[in-house]
């Protein structure tokens, strides 16, 4: 069974085939970051407008790639939510009416859902039961993942996101949109010791998370007037340490408080590669085991939706002629799969 995946859900415009016999066939990205960076942030219309002009020459860049024709395809994919409506309505749209020209069943798949099953594509993946730790732009959500749809929420952010944080404490160093990467790099020469940032929310029980505190923190820190390259690293690298390690211990409370015994991360700031160093220490020194996509499918690409999509329409799941896109949509709502084997 060939799928063809549509990611659009916001600055990204991904495409991928997924074969249930050979694996990822192809998968295609443009990035709109340069579009973006002029305005410090994304503008969801001229995300949604850049999708329009972007997705329909990259599906056929991807199906060339593929050397796969239009009747090879089985079904279709798309992201069907949460993000931001124009946006989704793009891939969407162009989702639902391909799968009716090449009379396919499609699907629209819950993007948290995609990034949470990406490890499923690399060579060693995790076997259920697992504790995924999801961090992104708008998300931050520790979910306990008993099986596909099978999912209950741990933990969530009480604010801000991380990878938001990550973004609005760039913006505040002067560092250039997005800010996960840029503040990553900072750190490399920044002393992390010159600041002690707040773990915010790791002094009392629970797993929620609370990030706008390290982003207030930051506009503290930065010293008024002139900021010199050595302190904007010392504060991306203080910044880094605190966003990392709070994460780190909420990660270990989980797999304490469930016993499960494989974590898995995923989302952009899942490239991040402090956090990956930190979470292999931590969960090798517990006995247990820590899965990651690769960088490239930890940010937000058409290969997870193809695989998510692969199998939730293994799974019996369609959407009829009448689609709709769920700009604010939670994993807990997502129904259960009974797994097929291929
Ligand atoms: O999953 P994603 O590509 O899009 C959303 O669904 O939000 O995540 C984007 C977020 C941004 O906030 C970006 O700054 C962050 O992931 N990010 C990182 C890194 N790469 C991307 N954060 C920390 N370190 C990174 N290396
Ligand atoms: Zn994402």
């Amino acid at each position: 069974m060939k799928v063809l995946g549509i990611e659009t859900s916001c600055d990204d415009t991904g495409v991928a085939i997924y074969d249930t016999d050979h694996g990822l066939l192809a998968h295609c990205l443009a990035s709109q970051v340069e579009l973006h960076a002029l305005y410090g942030g994304v503008v969801p219309e001229l995300a949604a407008r850049d999708h329009v002009k972007l997705l329909q020459p990259l599906v056929m860049k991807t199906m060339e790639v593929a050397e796969t024709s239009a009747d090879q395809i089985d079904g279709v994919a798309y992201t069907a939510g949460p993000g931001l409506s124009g946006a989704l309505l793009v891939g969407a749209s162009l989702g639902r009416a391909l799968a009716w020209a090449w009379q396919v069943p499609a699907v629209g798949v819950h993007h948290m859902e995609g990034h949470l099953l990406a490890p499923m594509l690399e060579n060693t993946p995790p076997s259920f039961p697992f504790i995924a730790l999801l961090v992104s732009g708008g998300h931050t959500l520790l979910v306990d993942v008993v099986d596909i749809g099978r999912y209950s929420l741990l933990g969530g952010t009480v604010d801000d996101a991380v990878g938001e944080a990550f973004d609005k404490t760039a913006k505040l160093l002067g560092l250039s949109y997005p800010g996960g990467p840029s503040i990553a790099k900072a750190a490399e020469t920044g002393r992390s010791d010159r600041w002690k940032f707040p773990r915010p929310m790791t002094d009392r029980p629970g797993l929620d998370f609370s990030f706008s505190g390290l982003k207030t923190f930051t506009r503290n820190t930065v010293p008024q007037g002139e900021i010199d390259s050595q302190t904007v690293s010392d504060i991306a690298a203080a910044f880094q340490e605190a966003a990392v390690d709070t994460l780190v211990i909420k990660c270990k409370r989980a797999l304490h408080q469930t016993g499960r015994r494989r974590l898995i991360v995923a989302g952009g700031v899942g490239a991040n590669l402090l956090l990956r160093s930190r979470l292999k220490e931590m969960t090798k020194a517990e006995g247990k085991k820590v899965f990651y996509p690769r960088s490239e499918f930890c940010t937000d690409n058409g290969a997870m939706i193809a695989y998510a999509g692969t199998l939730r329409l293994q799974g019996g799941n369609r959407q009829g002629l009448d689609f709709t896109v769920r700009p604010r949509w939670s994993l807990v709502d997502l129904e259960p799969l009974e797994r097929i084997a291929n």
